[in-house]
């Protein structure tokens, strides 16, 4: 939606808390439906049961490439940036990437794929990650994306907790002068995997990989095999509105990552409306998000948002500091990139690199910047202002979740006026509250609280697959008839918001949600490890680093070769991204005489702050604390 003022954008947001139903039905009229939808919102947060345009029928895959063949078919829809600047780019139009989907959909069925099946995905950023996205939405299939990053152990648990029987692959990846061997990970998980019946492998690194006859497949044979039985298009399958699109694994402050849900019509209503606006994206603009398709942020606004606008979005297959860290600005000058989309870590670890790789750069063409992830400290702010916006570009910040499916509060580009560490006000639409911990309303203004949101938006989870009482009970049970977000947050005299960080046991770590229990029981599965706590603390580049505190009473005398093991053992159970970034080995964890962790105690003690550790009385073992605050490091 275009916002032509910032007093336009409050009259819009009146309209849309006023009269909701009507607000998001002209939205998604700007959409191709094969139906139109016989009630726009039916819902509850109790049970929860939220249902956007019920009885609507649709393809997402239509509205994100047929409808644009006609007049913008031989528009960019995706350029690709390969991780060897050396290597040659792509370049994808809307009618190549159509045919592309249309054809890979083939091989899909092909291989046995039908609507409503779940397909694992994992696979390095290449343009065949995105057509196997589309792909799987085009014959209905529910895909489950997951990031290069994760290990064997964690693929295994996603792909049964979905029950997959098929999984896109490719041999292997490569980031900056690293190789990720995909498919070997693939076989160590699928030891675990008896639902999985095929195996689809795109070539790409070459590296040398077993290939196992009557389940594995090359991506390239079924793409000749479906050009040989000469059948080009693949009409798209017919969906309800609530069926599901996708499972996209997040983690929690308890238990094994759970799945959230999205469904085809409200999320694909809700991430090109949140595109469109946010960016206030122009027709012939080029946009560049800097994401892995494997989280929330390249599912939304690398591939289903930007693609049902119209619009041209770019894919980099590499990391920011290879070759050099100048990559990024190297990237916005050979494609004349308008609008860059980041996280703060990235703009943290590029900052550090100093100026020179940017001043020769030319970074003129950029009117638009965005970030995501974490809140954006000022420092990072005002770096990427100066010398990135060079003071003409609005930063976006946008404060959204996996769960949320597009963004919540965020400036629209050029209309809202902005402020430092900001994320500012809602998205039409989105009807934010705070509230304390009794679960009342914080009131007014200059104001802080938890961050709930207390009425439906279309993009919002339906649930977590196969458990909808978790679903309830993670977002919905916490208070009263609102979605609970996990945030803390305050609002400001003038009503902006600014999200200081989760007040639950989750992590931030460089942008990424990574749940602590769930990197206790991974050093717990270390054969030396009786217990463990882990905490945040403050990280200059990361945002948030890991904190580990380890009761292992019988380990080797080398400390040294013992945190190795330990960090080695949680890469494998959940993956390299969760590697703790320090390990102190303590006699024992402060308990209350009930047993539960003082985690205020840890979090001070790795933040560094140990001068008032605050009431300590009710602890069983008060000395312990002595030596963990000795030991600190
Ligand atoms: O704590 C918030 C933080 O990231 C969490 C959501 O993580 P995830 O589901 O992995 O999605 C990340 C991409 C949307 C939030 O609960 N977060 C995300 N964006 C911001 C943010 N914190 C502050 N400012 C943001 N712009």
């Amino acid at each position: 939606m275009k916002i032509s003022s910032f007093d336009h954008y409050k009259e819009v947001y009146k309209q849309s808390v006023e009269q909701p139903e009507e607000f998001w039905a002209g939205v998604a009229d700007t959409f191709q439906w094969r139906k139109k939808w016989d009630k726009v919102l039916e819902w509850n947060f109790k049970e929860p049961r939220i249902e956007w345009f019920k009885g609507a029928k649709l393809n997402i895959t239509e509205n994100c490439l047929d409808r644009h063949l006609e007049e913008h078919g031989d528009k960019t829809a995706i350029i690709w940036e390969p991780n060897d600047p050396k290597d040659s780019h792509r370049v994808l139009t809307y009618r190549q990437l159509h045919d592309k989907v249309c054809q890979f959909a083939n091989a899909l069925k092909n291989n046995g794929a039908k609507k409503g099946d779940r397909i694992c995905i994992y696979m390095p950023m290449v343009p065949e990650l995105a057509i196997a996205v589309l792909a799987c939405a085009r014959i209905g299939a529910i895909h489950s994306v997951v990031f290069g990053g994760f290990s064997a152990q964690s693929i295994a648990d996603r792909i049964q907790d979905a029950a997959c029987n098929i999984v896109i692959t490719a041999d292997g990846g490569v980031r900056g002068n690293k190789e990720v061997p995909l498919k070997s990970i693939i076989d160590d998980a699928l030891v675990q995997c008896k639902s999985v019946e095929r195996v689809i492998v795109l070539t790409h690194s070459r590296t040398p990989i077993s290939m196992i006859k009557g389940r594995d497949v090359w991506w390239e044979d079924e793409i000749r095999k479906v050009e040989t039985q000469g059948n080009p298009d693949c009409p798209a399958e017919e969906m309800d509105a609530e069926d599901m699109l996708f499972i996209l694994y997040t983690s929690g402050s308890t238990g094994k990552p759970k799945g959230v849900v999205h469904t085809c019509g409200g999320y694909m209503v809700y991430t090109g409306f949140t595109f469109d606006t946010a960016f206030q994206y122009q027709p012939e603009e080029v946009y560049f998000c800097t994401a892995d398709i494997g989280w929330i942020t390249g599912h939304s606004y690398i591939v289903y948002g930007p693609l049902s606008q119209g619009a041209t979005t770019l894919m980099f297959e590499g990391i920011p500091t290879w070759p050099a860290p100048g990559r990024f600005w190297e990237i916005v000058e050979k494609y004349k990139v308008n609008i860059f989309y980041t996280a703060p870590t990235a703009i943290r670890s590029l900052m550090s690199f100093g100026l020179d790789v940017v001043k020769d750069k030319d970074l003129s063409s950029l009117n638009k910047l965005g970030s995501v992830g974490e809140p954006i400290n000022e420092e990072a702010w005002h770096w990427f202002n100066d010398n990135i916006g060079h003071n003409k570009c609005p930063i976006v910040d946008t404060w959204w979740q996996t769960e949320t499916g597009g963004f919540m509060i965020s400036p629209v580009a050029g209309i809202t006026p902005l402020k430092p560490s900001f994320a500012g006000l809602p998205l039409p639409g989105v009807q934010p509250i705070l509230v304390d911990e009794k679960g009342e309303e914080v009131v007014g203004n200059d104001v802080s609280g938890n961050l709930c949101i207390k009425f439906p938006w279309p993009g919002m989870l339906r649930t977590t697959y196969g458990d909808h009482e978790r679903c309830r009970t993670t977002y919905f049970a916490t208070y009263d008839n609102m979605y609970f977000t996990g945030d803390g947050c305050l609002r400001d005299e003038d009503g902006y918001y600014r999200i200081t960080g989760r007040v639950d046991d989750v992590l931030n770590v460089s942008g990424h949600r990574i749940g602590t229990a769930e990197v206790e029981n991974a050093i717990n599965m270390h054969s030396s490890v009786v217990e463990s706590a882990v905490v945040g603390y403050p990280h200059d580049i990361k945002g948030q680093g890991v904190y580990a505190f380890v009761v292992c009473p019988n380990k080797h005398s080398d400390d040294e070769l013992t945190r190795k093991d330990i960090i080695m053992t949680v890469a494998r159970i959940i993956g390299a991204i969760a590697k703790p970034d320090k390990i102190q080995f303590v006699s024992g964890l402060p308990k209350t005489r009930s047993g539960k962790i003082m985690r205020r105690i840890l979090r001070k003690v790795a933040e560094g702050d140990t001068g008032n550790l605050g009431d300590t009385s009710t602890l069983l073992d008060p000395a312990v604390v002595e030596e963990i605050k000795a030991g600190a490091l």
